[in-house]
């Protein structure tokens, strides 16, 4: 994919090493540290944890461990160790001196996971640029730490020119990619706004990584539950305009899957694809409705809405899976008023999906009105609803008294909000 990364390959035979540090106000989670190297295609050999109160300045483990982890390498010929934990560069520079052996810290784990799964243009810069980035801090001493036949005297002065002209690569390309990045930002921008302007909703789905999104991304799409609109096909494969019934056309999007504690860099490198999901209409959050860890999973991901200011925004559960669990059947839970909460269905079998399609009709808003009306003094009643509902998107009185209004609400709200409020369509004299 890029001038500097081959993929590994695949079952890369791996210790895995996990600390649990007194200093660390939010812990990673063993667990999901072995799920992730597993999903990267790791093959963990073995498992070390300890405790310590805080990390070790050099080798962020204490030299004890430090010593066991070397053994356990050599016993296991281990070709590669992963931290569940993030490394500075000389640690990790230190860690590769001493234990002969390459060295990956968390954020370098889930970079390699994402560039696996990045299926957009987008998706496989931002990665490539949040691999750059995360590589271009740790080129330091150039690679020849970890070769014990060169180095030392001798090869400083050709290392230092190596070591400059991989610097000055890695920064160019750097450019590069912010550059293409920006194009296809301000792409997606204007396609937003046009979106906007012809108030399209957008079902985003989200939810943990592996829960079945993209499976389900892709029944929805291609199967005739939906009539796909040909009109608009685009380019992008993780986002498609579908035609549904009782609603007209809306954008179904795909985003990458979440993973609890996501890199600080991560989160930049795709905001542009997260607040895409923060500014959806509705949220499908998947879920694997048969994984051990179903309700950490699901607050993983509550986590992650949270820090792209999205948990507020209306969402529909999916219990994806449900061939996997026994005696369960394609449902539709409602709340006390009769809503949809929470849908369970199975992509691969696709039973369900038709429920699904029902539940989204439902959360939905249905169709939209959005129109300047010209109320008259006498009509506050029906002005005072138009806000209850919050409706109203700007106001204006002119000369006369009369009350300008620009507003946008669901079809059938605008009509019951007329209905009580005595008045008649005719009655209001739209601009
Ligand atoms: P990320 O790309 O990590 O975000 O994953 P994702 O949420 O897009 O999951 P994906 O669709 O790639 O599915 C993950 C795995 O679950 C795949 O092996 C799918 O075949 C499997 N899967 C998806 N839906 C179902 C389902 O309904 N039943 C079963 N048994 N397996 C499913």
């Amino acid at each position: 994919m890029s001038l500097f990364f081959e993929r590994p390959d695949f079952g890369e035979r791996a210790v895995l090493v996990h600390l649990k540090l007194n200093s660390e106000t939010e812990p990673e989670d063993p667990r999901e540290f072995e799920e992730l190297v597993l999903s990267a295609g790791g093959d963990p050999v073995e498992f070390l944890t300890g405790s310590r109160s805080s990390p070790h300045a050099k080798y962020f483990v204490g030299t004890g461990k430090l010593e066991e982890i070397g053994s356990t390498v050599r016993r296991c010929d281990a070709e590669l160790v992963i931290f569940n934990h993030n490394l500075s560069p000389s640690q990790e520079r230190n860690l590769e001196a001493e234990l002969k052996c390459r060295v990956l810290d968390r954020t370098g784990l889930i970079l390699d996971i994402f560039a696996q799964r990045a299926r957009t243009h987008e998706g496989k810069l931002q990665v490539e640029l949040a691999q750059l980035q995360h590589l271009s801090s740790r080129l330091v001493r150039g690679w020849t730490h970890l070769d014990r036949e060169k180095g030392g005297i001798g090869m400083r002065g050709p290392g230092e020119t190596q070591l400059e002209s991989d610097r000055r690569m890695v920064r160019e390309r750097i450019q590069t990619i912010k550059k293409r990045l920006e194009k296809v930002r301000k792409q997606r921008d204007q396609n937003r706004r046009s979106r906007d302007k012809a108030d399209i909703p957008t079902v985003s789905l989200v939810g943990y990584t592996n829960a079945g999104k993209s499976t389900l991304f892709n029944k929805l799409t291609q199967s005739d539950v939906f009539a796909a609109d040909q009109l608009f096909a685009t380019l992008d494969p993780t986002m498609r305009r579908l035609d549904v019934p009782e609603q007209g056309p809306v954008i179904f999007a795909d985003t990458v899957g979440f993973i609890s504690h996501l890199p600080h860099r991560l989160v930049d490198a795709f905001r542009a694809t997260l607040e895409e999901a923060a500014s959806a209409t509705l949220l499908l959050h998947i879920v694997d409705a048969a994984a051990e860890d179903r309700a950490v999973n699901i607050e993983r991901v509550g986590d992650v809405l949270k820090e792209i200011e999205a948990n507020d925004l209306p969402t529909l559960m999916v219990y994806n899976k449900i061939d996997l669990l026994a005696d369960a059947q394609p449902r539709i839970d409602r709340n006390a008023e009769g809503k949809p909460e929470a849908v369970w269905l199975s992509a691969l079998t696709v039973d369900g999906l038709d429920l699904l399609l029902q539940a989204v009709i439902e959360s939905l808003p249905g169709v939209m009105v959005h129109r300047h009306l010209k109320l008259q003094p006498n009509q506050g009643a029906f002005r005072a609803a138009l806000y209850g509902q919050k409706a109203v998107l700007a106001e204006q009185v002119d000369e006369q008294g009369a009350i300008n209004l620009e507003i946008k609400l669901a079809e059938s709200d605008y009509l019951r909000l007329l209905k009580a409020s005595g008045l008649k369509s005719d009655e209001l004299v739209s601009l």
